[in-house]
């Protein structure tokens, strides 16, 4: 180890001990004989002070240093008289008169200020992301998301879910989006689709008799972007079999009691309240109300009952409200022998946190026939239906347990938790507003030979 401490570490019963350092110069200040240094890193900032009866070395040193150089200092930690501490951090109490001074790389002067109060363009701070990553704000965001999904994995272990990856280059998925493409260099024409959600897998995981699947998982969709939006974003995907709706809500509040626990230390109420969507929209004209009544608060809500079926009026045909491997509501089966499908509700449900969508899922479908009906009324004759979902209806004939499960988007909740209003800022590389990466410049062209052997032709720019 180059250092014996964080920036974040020494206090006053640390006084009169040797500590090494290293970290980025936030902060300078040159009174001439002393020179006074802010040392940073990930977890705090300390102050140095070079003295030139102390180290003439470190104090020459130090009038060379800009800001953001990465230095190692070496000193004594000296006990600042009550007077002097400095309240608003947590080394405050202390300083380090500095022995030794090393530039360990020098820096060009940054093109912002590492500072959370100082403004600074969405477009300069994606481009310099690792410069915007200094910052505490986006620093404390992406410390939430790793503490809430390290809470995530624990608890799931303790509940006998297992974490199974599943893959990324794949056929399309329906979740309401557009997909991402990748063409296949081995199958000339062809192409796999990136996941819009793990669904299918996971259904066919149930059939494998995994019993209980959860994944952190990256999913795709090329859709419109907004605040609350991303190309890449996350989920947890959940999924267990011999369960009803009433198990996927009490592990779910059994979670999300304890990762607002971990990172909150708010004691959540559980059970969540519950709405049909019947309701929701005649109180609240939405299928997503914000039932907070304080600023400060938290408000979770189940959203149950949705319809089954929704008219597409541009394509005059029917299509699903959530996605089309959802089970019916026993009651309303009539509805669908008697072809009223607007009357269809489905089980599935959305969980709302302060008038955010942050989750959904159902109570799926697990008969061939059953989803066959189903593909059927949303216009999927029988060889469509097969040449999209043959692989899943053939699953369902070996066996098939009842299962449900659901997903929930980890950067929606962290946007949440942080009090954020893009869910850019919970993403260490985010994507913009009109889906680029600004630190890589992707999406970018592509040499005439990687188009070539993909057999793909450039049609215009
Ligand atoms: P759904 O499509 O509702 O369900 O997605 C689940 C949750 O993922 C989040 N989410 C997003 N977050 C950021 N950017 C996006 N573009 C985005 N799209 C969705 C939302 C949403 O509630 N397979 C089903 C779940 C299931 O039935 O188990 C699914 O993906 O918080």
């Amino acid at each position: 180890m180059l250092r014996t401490h964080t920036c974040n570490e020494l206090k006053k019963d640390h006084g009169d001990q040797e500590a090494i350092l290293c970290g980025w110069v936030a902060a300078r200040r040159d009174h001439g004989k002393l020179i006074f240094i802010d040392i940073r890193d990930r977890y705090g900032i300390t102050q140095v002070v070079f003295v030139p009866s102390v180290s003439k070395d470190a104090h020459d040193t130090a009038q060379k240093l800009g800001p953001e150089f990465v230095i190692k200092v070496t000193g004594k930690v000296v006990v600042r008289p009550d007077k002097m501490v400095n309240k608003d951090i947590s080394t405050g109490e202390v300083e380090i008169c500095a022995e030794q001074l090393e530039i360990l790389n020098e820096s060009e002067v940054p093109v912002f200020e590492i500072d959370d109060t100082v403004d600074v363009s969405e477009e300069l701070r994606l481009t310099y992301r690792y410069l915007d990553l200094r910052r505490q704000k986006v620093k404390q965001a992406l410390e939430l998301r790793h503490k809430l999904c390290s809470t995530i994995h624990k608890f799931l272990d303790k509940e006998k879910f297992i974490e199974i990856e599943t893959p990324v280059l794949t056929k399309s998925t329906p979740e309401g989006a557009r997909d991402f493409l990748v063409p296949s260099r081995m199958s000339p024409g062809k192409s796999f689709a990136l996941p819009q959600s793990p669904q299918l897998f996971k259904q066919m995981l149930m059939v494998a008799g995994m019993d209980r699947y959860y994944q952190i998982v990256k999913c795709f969709r090329d859709e419109d972007l907004r605040a609350d939006r991303q190309p890449e974003f996350t989920q947890l995907d959940m999924e267990m079999s011999f369960v009803s709706e009433e198990d996927i809500f009490a592990v779910t509040e059994q979670l999300f009691q304890l990762i607002f626990k971990a990172v909150k230390g708010v004691d959540l109420p559980i059970p969540f309240q519950r709405m049909t969507h019947a309701e929701a929209k005649e109180k609240y004209q939405s299928d997503k109300p914000d039932l907070r009544k304080e600023g400060e608060e938290f408000s979770f809500v189940w959203i149950v009952d949705f319809p089954m079926f929704k008219y597409n009026d541009n394509e005059n045909r029917w299509e699903s409200e959530h996605h089309p491997f959802t089970s019916i509501k026993e009651e309303d089966m009539k509805y669908v022998e008697s072809k009223e499908y607007g009357k269809v509700r489905a089980r599935s449900y959305d969980l709302v946190l302060n008038g955010n969508e942050i989750g959904s899922g159902s109570v799926r479908i697990h008969k061939k026939d059953m989803q066959k009906k189903i593909f059927d009324i949303i216009g999927f004759n029988a060889e469509e239906a097969d040449r999209r979902f043959g692989f899943l209806l053939r699953s369902f004939e070996f066996g098939a347990p009842p299962h449900a499960g659901a997903a929930y988007g980890i950067d929606r909740l962290v946007a949440i938790l942080t009090g954020l209003d893009s869910i850019r800022d919970t993403i260490a590389f985010p994507k913009t507003q009109k889906g680029n990466c600004l630190i890589t410049d992707a999406p970018s062209d592509v040499d005439k030979q990687q188009l070539e052997e993909l057999g793909l032709m450039q049609l215009k720019k």
